[in-house]
């Protein structure tokens, strides 16, 4: 199959990136790993509705098949927002400034995943891989990061959630943005997803040098000893070679409100919020959810940590900014 981009096209498109970068704080967070189910989505699902909360404008842009946003924001019914990634492949493959598909939240705009994505996205990239092994033209890095970075300034973040399988998707999401988070479980094959994504970021280097690896989070993580999460932390820090370190705040393991959440399209705190709203109305009520209490208290706890842990990461990036590390 041959490549249906051409790269030229994307010349005007990638000239405008520098400028557009020059002077000003990179506000593009690429969520990451190698491996499925380690929390990449619920993450930048999460980090995404708490910054809007708090009154910023943030765009979320699921690069992935999977869709897991949709579910996580709970807009997978509405044919208006959820275009299975149409529009997103489209301005990837028309060398267009990438436009969100619709606001799910007040200042929270989506470009959702989909099987667009599939279909187009990963056969194109890998075709144009094979063209430029050939003509030794790396104009098709750039095709994500002209599509998002042209747009970067309209919001405070944006926040990329990216396929695990695809090494090519990995590496755009890479070129395009500014700080990378891994998510990852505490088990062997997550922790191999871990070491996949230094290899991306040593791809995405020479073309995207400001790139900057901010931290790995320990997902789902249960209430285990301090002792077993402080060697379970050095080891995944030696996994990257102290290249990042693990983030003080990990999430914790709860089953049962992460499935509240994703079941409802609510985040956490929504769901604690609904649940109160719920326990006050009584049953029948239409604004409020009725869950176990149990499973209320474990969302507050869940909302907790999120915020702990999208306050640690606008901590260290305002400390990397300011100079230190
Ligand atoms: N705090 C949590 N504790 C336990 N399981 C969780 C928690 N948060 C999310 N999960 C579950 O983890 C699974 C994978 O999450 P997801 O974000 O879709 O991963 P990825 O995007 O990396 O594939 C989902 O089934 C989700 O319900
Ligand atoms: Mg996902």
């Amino acid at each position: 199959m041959a490549a249906a981009v051409n790269v030229a096209d994307l010349e005007p498109l990638r000239q405008r990136v520098p400028s557009l970068r020059d002077g000003s704080a990179g506000n593009i967070i690429v969520i990451c790993n190698g491996k499925g189910g380690v929390g990449k989505s619920t993450l930048a699902s999460h980090l995404a509705a708490g910054w809007a909360f708090s009154g910023a404008r943030v765009l979320l842009v699921e690069m992935d098949p999977q869709a897991n946003t949709a579910e996580d924001l709970g807009f997978t019914a509405n044919g208006g927002i959820n275009d299975n990634g149409k529009r997103q492949a489209d301005a990837v493959l028309q060398c267009l400034p990438l436009e969100p598909a619709g606001e799910v939240r007040p200042g929270l705009w989506v470009a959702p995943g989909g099987a667009y994505l599939e279909d187009v996205i990963t056969e194109e990239l890998y075709c144009q891989r094979r063209a430029a092994s050939q003509s030794g033209d790396p104009t098709w890095m750039y095709m994500y990061a002209s599509t998002i970075r042209t747009i970067a300034r309209e919001y405070d973040w944006i926040i990329l959630d990216v396929a695990p399988g695809s090494a090519v998707l990995q590496v755009q999401a890479m070129v395009a943005g500014d700080w990378v988070i891994v998510p990852t479980r505490s088990d062997v094959s997550s922790r191999k997803g871990l070491r996949t994504v230094t290899r991306r970021i040593a791809e995405a280097l020479p073309y995207n040098p400001d790139l900057t690896f901010l931290g790995i989070v320990l997902f789902a993580v249960g209430a285990s000893a301090s002792r077993v999460q402080a060697r379970i932390r050095s080891a995944l820090e030696s996994d990257v070679q102290g290249a990042a370190p693990v983030f003080d705040t990990a999430i914790r393991h709860v089953e049962a409100a992460a499935q509240a959440c994703r079941t409802h399209g609510l985040v956490a705190s929504e769901v604690e919020h609904a649940a109160r709203a719920g326990e006050r109305e009584g049953s029948g009520a239409h604004a409020g959810l009725s869950v176990d209490a149990s499973v209320r208290k474990s969302a507050a706890a869940l909302a907790k940590d999120y915020r702990s842990l999208a306050y640690e990461i606008l901590g260290r990036i305002g400390r990397i900014n300011a100079g230190g590390s």
